[in-house]
């Protein structure tokens, strides 16, 4: 390959960036047969560049101010890896307001400001992409925004956490503790900075964001999802659930329909037969349903620095191939062109319909699975399973049941005259089942 390399600056050497570098040199030759030309990165931004890298930085210029790399004259394309809102908003402002295209995985900054990034990016006549930022190495960016662009897409579904989902996991099958379990995950590379992003939701709710605008059209709106994270989960609402037959799984949710979309994170009970009880680990899962296509699956590690280094280099090699190509021929940001983008309604989740899990710690009495099912019926909730189990040792006797599918306005009611019932000492977990069928 004799054409002059193209020149890659990468700020942020921490899990992601190691992994490009690492990426970078092993398959250059792949990637350079790819592109025409080879890949080369010359330029590189951490805070302590005296830290020991798991990569090769000989002929890298390491500096720690990221700002010189997303101004340098010398770098082609620039790889945002070092994650939050400022300075990766302002650094990526600076190097597309230059002309540089740049790779991001930076899904937080995505969801809480890309219109304003995306513009930018617009004004400079560049592009900035963003496979990494949701599910890590699945390319699941690419699949919906271009090979389903024939589809209006209903609905799409999906575990896109891997923290969450290694936390669960192991909570299920080795029954590891909560906090061993994120441990593990922060020791692996699959965890945020700040790991509250990943155990609270937020994190998915960021991907989940990013995932719906490209599905229907709309601006990114990270305050319009519900979001609700895992850390109250218990092992006994595992456990249980696992005796109903069911898996829980942190689940990101977007679906249209005529009155507005859904748009929730939550941990949510799947049937232990269906495709998502079967992703384990830090693996990832996306469904997407087109109304041409019907039901597509996504499925690999959604976290971890090789997997996503593998799809920040998917991107590199598409702004590559690129360089100087007319912008207007693009593959636009969001899947639609920019004028097209338009705000649907969100819908409350009062108005969304799902079956719900509930487990309520009751006194040792008799009569109290026929009062809780009376209540329901009043309500015209049918019970799909129902488990009581005894007390054990100084704790109370729980009730653990699960409904058929009613809108949560509905369940909300028959829920507060249930707790108001004497019996009843607390409501200890109420969570949506959800079929997919
Ligand atoms: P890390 O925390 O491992 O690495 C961050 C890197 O950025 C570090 O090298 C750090 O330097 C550097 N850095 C941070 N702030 C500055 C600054 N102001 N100036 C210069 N350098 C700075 O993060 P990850 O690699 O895990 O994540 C990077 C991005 O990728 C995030 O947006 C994350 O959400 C996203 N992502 C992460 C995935 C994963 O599995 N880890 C998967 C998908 C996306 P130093 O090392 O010296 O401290
Ligand atoms: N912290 C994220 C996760 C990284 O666990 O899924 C991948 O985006």
């Amino acid at each position: 390959m004799s054409a002059a390399p193209i020149r890659v600056g990468v700020i942020g050497l921490g899990t992601v960036g190691q992994g490009v570098l690492r990426l970078l040199k092993d398959n250059a030759a792949e990637i350079a047969r790819r592109v025409g030309r080879p890949l080369l990165v010359t330029h590189a931004a951490a805070r302590d560049p005296a830290k020991p890298r798991d990569c090769d930085l000989s002929g890298v210029s390491v500096v720690t101010d990221p700002m010189t790399v997303a101004r340098e004259a010398d770098v082609d394309i620039v790889v945002e890896l070092i994650g939050g809102i400022s300075p990766a908003r302002e650094l990526i402002e600076a190097a597309v307001g230059r002309g540089k295209p740049v790779v991001t995985a930076n899904k937080a900054l995505l969801a809480e400001d890309g219109n304003r990034v995306f513009a930018a990016a617009r004004r400079g006549g560049v592009s900035i992409a963003f496979e990494a930022a949701v599910a890590g190495g699945i390319p699941v960016i690419k699949a919906i925004r271009e090979g389903l662009a024939g589809n209006r897409i209903e609905r799409l579904a999906g575990i896109i956490n891997g923290t969450c989902n290694y936390i669960l996991t192991q909570m299920q099958e080795k029954g590891q503790s909560f906090a061993d379990a994120l441990r593990d995950a922060q020791r692996l590379g699959y965890a945020e900075a700040d790991p509250t992003f990943d155990i609270e939701g937020l994190d998915a709710a960021h991907k989940l964001t990013i995932l719906a605008s490209i599905a229907f059209g709309m601006p990114l709106d990270a305050g319009s999802v519900t979001t609700e994270g895992i850390t109250r989960v218990t092992p006994q609402d595992i456990q249980i659930a696992q005796v109903f037959g069911y898996r829980i799984k942190l689940l990101g949710i977007a679906k249209r329909g005529d009155a507005g979309v859904e748009l929730r994170v939550h941990p949510t009970l799947v049937p232990e037969t269906s495709l998502l009880a079967k992703v384990d680990g830090v693996l990832n899962s996306v469904l997407v349903r087109g109304n041409a296509v019907g039901e597509v699956g996504l499925y690999g590690r959604g976290a971890g620095g090789d997997a996503t280094a593998s799809a920040v280099i998917a991107d590199l090699v598409d702004l590559a191939r690129g360089l100087g190509a007319d912008p207007s021929h693009a593959v636009p940001a969001l899947a639609f062109q920019p004028d097209a983008v338009q705000p649907l309604p969100v819908l409350p989740m009062s108005a969304i319909a799902s079956a719900f899990y509930l487990r309520l710690k009751v006194a040792d009495e008799a009569g109290v699975l026929s009062k809780l099912t009376a209540i329901l019926a009043a309500h015209e909730i049918s019970v799909e399973a129902i488990l009581q189990r005894e007390p054990q040792g100084n704790e109370d006797a729980h009730v653990a049941l699960i409904t058929s599918v009613v809108r949560q306005e509905r369940f909300d009611h028959a829920l507060v005259e249930m707790l108001r019932l004497p019996f009843v000492r607390e409501g200890a977990a109420c969570l949506r089942v959800e079929k997919f069928d």
